[in-house]
């Protein structure tokens, strides 16, 4: 067998390089446009290529696409079209697990912040008008006791579940929302008893925090639109860790400018990097750039589970973490 090439989009940290290295041969990016991906993955040059999920692998690439495999560098696979991967003999990898931790604590920290009143609060005070403790001054929204409505009971959506019990809330969800499938508890494990599986439409009625956790598909496109923006509270904050297409932004920002719902917290936007008009502006939007699994360790694992992917895929072997089509 040829010595492995493998291209990696942008830097990832140690051990993915190392585990690499003692493979094959790497080529590191800082960071590729779509015509230079496009020249690399179809030059025939790369056996494995690990992208970030901005890299996207649509079908026409991928027929194109002169690789084994694709390693994503991320749990999400939405930037890869999976089917049409499988149709051109191209495997596909992702990193589950590693993250759950990082994004779950990501998620409290936007609903705490959103419903604190964080972003206003530090602003305030950095702009010099903080004179004294005031009675009124930047009240938010109560969290325990407060119903938590979590979409997508999945792996991350789990730790999120864990963390708000934690703080006294009330947790209830929908598995597969807008429709759902009965979850049993042997699936809930501990969590069995201590969360309550609803409708959508009584999630998003009822919630005082709806925490999104599902995988960006066609039936989640735009879940939260509009007319679901109407029929919250109030009083309601909206999380974001998930994918940004699963929020209408536009929508959102209309919905926060009239108070129609209390704040929103989000880490991942509908059109990265770019962002809805309005909505940096807003003080009742809490904003992180993307970071939901930026922990140290969690991004170790997710390098070493991206780089013993991409080496299986080398080797034409099943990578450990496939995605399926
Ligand atoms: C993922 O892994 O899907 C994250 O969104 C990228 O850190």
């Amino acid at each position: 067998m040829s010595t492995p090439r493998f291209l990696v989009t942008r830097e990832i940290p140690e051990p993915g390089p190392s585990i690499l290295k003692e493979a094959g041969d790497v080529v590191i990016k800082d960071g590729m446009s779509a015509d230079e991906l496009r020249e690399a993955v179809t030059s025939g040059e790369y056996d494995v290529v690990l992208p970030q999920v901005s890299d996207k692998f649509d079908a026409e690439l991928l027929s194109q696409a002169k690789i084994r495999g694709i390693a994503n560098y991320a749990v999400g696979y939405n930037n890869i079209d999976v089917p049409a991967a499988a149709e051109n003999g191209i495997a596909v990898g992702n990193t589950p697990d590693v993250l759950n931790d990082a994004t779950a604590n990501t998620a409290m920290l936007l609903l705490l912040g959103a419903a604190r009143r964080a972003h206003e609060a530090s602003e305030y005070l950095r702009e010099g008008r903080f004179t004294g403790i005031g009675p009124n001054l930047l009240v938010g929204q109560d969290i325990t006791g407060a119903t938590l409505g979590i979409a997508g009971m999945g792996r991350i959506g789990k730790a999120v579940a864990q963390r708000a019990l934690g703080f006294g809330m009330k947790v209830i969800f929908t598995q597969r929302p807008p429709h759902d499938r009965p979850v049993s508890d042997d699936e809930l494990g501990d969590l069995a008893g201590r969360v309550t599986q609803v409708p959508w439409d009584e999630l998003v009625e009822t919630s005082d925090f709806i925490s999104l956790h599902v995988p960006l598909t066609e039936e989640t496109t735009h879940l939260i639109d509009r007319k679901v923006l109407r029929r919250m509270k109030s009083t309601a904050v909206l999380v974001n860790t998930a994918r940004g297409p699963v929020v209408d932004e536009n929508a959102l920002v209309r919905a926060l400018r009239d108070r129609e719902i209390f704040a929103a917290g989000l880490d991942v936007y509908e059109n990265e990097p770019e962002m809805a008009d309005g909505l940096v502006e807003l003080p009742n939007a809490f904003l992180l750039p993307h970071v939901g699994s930026a922990e140290g360790g969690s991004r170790a694992g997710m390098a070493r589970k991206a780089a013993e992917n991409a080496v299986a895929m080398a080797r034409g072997e099943t990578p450990p973490y496939e995605v399926k089509p």
